[in-house]
C-alpha cells in the first residue's frame, strides 16, 4: 500500500492514479486494477445517494460507505472526504477526523479550501493525520460559487489559487486536488509547489489524475467535459438485464444444467 510520504515522493517520478469508490465491489475492482489511491468522495451524494449536490451528505454517510470501501480494498491507500460543515473549527474537525480515521481505517482525509482552513489543516497534521487539499471548483461551495463553474479564470482568482496551493503545500499536505481550472493554471501550480497536484478537469500537466468511478467506467447517465468513459458499464448492465428479461419471457432460462435434479427413483417413491 502506498503511504503518505511515498505519495508525496512520487512527484516528478510518475503520475499517481486516483479513483473514487463508494462500496465493496467498486473498491475490489479498484484494488484489483492497482490504482494508487481510492478516494471516498462526498460525490457519494450524487453518484450513489441521488442528491443533486454534495451538500446533503453527512459524516455518518461518509463513514458508512468508507467502511464498505475499506473492506473491499484493504491494501490500497484510502482517503475520505470531510463532508459539508464538518470542519468549521479545529475542535470539531479533530473530533470528526478521529471518527473517520478510527471507524473507517482511512489513511488520510481530504477537505476543501485554502488559507481559510489552514488552522484545521495544521491541527490535523499535528495529530499525524495525512491531509489532502482540494482547490479550484470546490463543490461544497456551490451556493457561493453560483453553480459548478470553472474557477481561476481571472488574474485575481489565479493569484489566490496559487497562494492557497503554496500555503497548503508549505504546511505539509500530502497532495492537492485541483478541480475545474484552466490547464495552464494547474501546470503553473504544479511547477511551483512541492506537494503533488491531482487533477480533475485541470488538464494533463499535473502530478496525477482523479476521476469519479461512475464517470470513468461509463456508469453515469451524463458526463462532464473533462471525463472520459474508459468502459461502458451502464450500457452493458442495461443490455444484460434485457437479455435476462427476454430469456425469462421465452422460458430459455433457466436451462437444464442451471437446474437442480433428483433421480427418478426418489421422485417415484414420493409419488407412491
Ligand atoms: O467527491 C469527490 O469525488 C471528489 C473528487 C471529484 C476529487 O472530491
Ligand atoms: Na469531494
Amino acid at each position: 500500500m502506498l503511504t503518505a510520504p511515498e505519495l508525496r515522493a512520487l512527484k516528478g517520478q510518475r503520475p499517481s492514479v486516483w479513483i473514487t469508490a463508494y462500496d465493496v465491489v467498486q473498491a475490489q475492482v479498484a484494488e484489483e486494477a492497482k490504482v494508487d489511491v481510492i478516494l471516498v468522495g462526498d460525490s457519494l451524494g450524487m453518484t450513489t445517494m441521488g442528491y443533486d449536490s454534495t451538500i446533503p451528505v453527512t459524516l455518518n454517510d461518509m463513514i458508512h460507505h468508507a467502511t464498505m470501501v475499506r473492506r473491499g480494498a484493504p491494501h490500497t491507500m484510502m482517503i475520505v472526504d470531510f463532508p459539508f460543515l464538518t470542519y468549521p473549527d479545529v475542535p470539531t474537525a479533530l473530533r470528526n477526523a478521529g471518527r473517520i480515521m478510527q471507524e473507517t481505517l482511512a489513511n488520510g482525509v481530504k477537505l476543501e479550501g485554502g488559507h481559510e482552513i489552514i488552522d484545521v489543516v495544521d491541527a490535523l497534521i499535528r495529530e499525524k493525520i495525512p491531509v489532502i487539499g482540494h482547490l479550484g471548483l470546490t463543490p461544497q461551495s456551490i451556493h457561493t460559487m453560483g453553480g459548478y463553474k470553472v474557477q481561476a479564470k481571472t488574474s485575481a482568482s489565479i493569484e489566490r489559487l496559487i497562494r492557497d496551493a503554496k500555503e497548503l503545500s508549505d504546511h505539509g499536505v500530502s497532495a492537492i486536488v485541483l478541480e475545474g481550472i484552466p490547464d495552464r493554471v494547474a501546470a503553473f501550480v504544479t511547477q511551483h509547489i512541492e506537494a503533488p497536484t491531482i487533477g480533475i478537469g485541470a488538464g494533463s500537466q499535473v502530478d496525477g489524475q482523479v476521476l469519479v468511478f461512475h464517470d470513468c467506467l461509463g456508469l453515469s447517465p451524463t458526463l462532464p467535459k473533462f471525463a472520459r468513459p474508459f468502459a461502458h458499464i451502464r450500457d452493458a448492465m442495461i443490455q444484460g438485464l434485457q437479455n435476462y428479461r427476454h430469456a425469462v419471457m421465452e422460458k430459455s432460462f433457466p436451462s437444464d444444467n442451471e437446474t437442480y435434479h433428483i433421480p427418478d427413483s426418489e421422485w417415484n417413491k414420493f409419488l407412491e
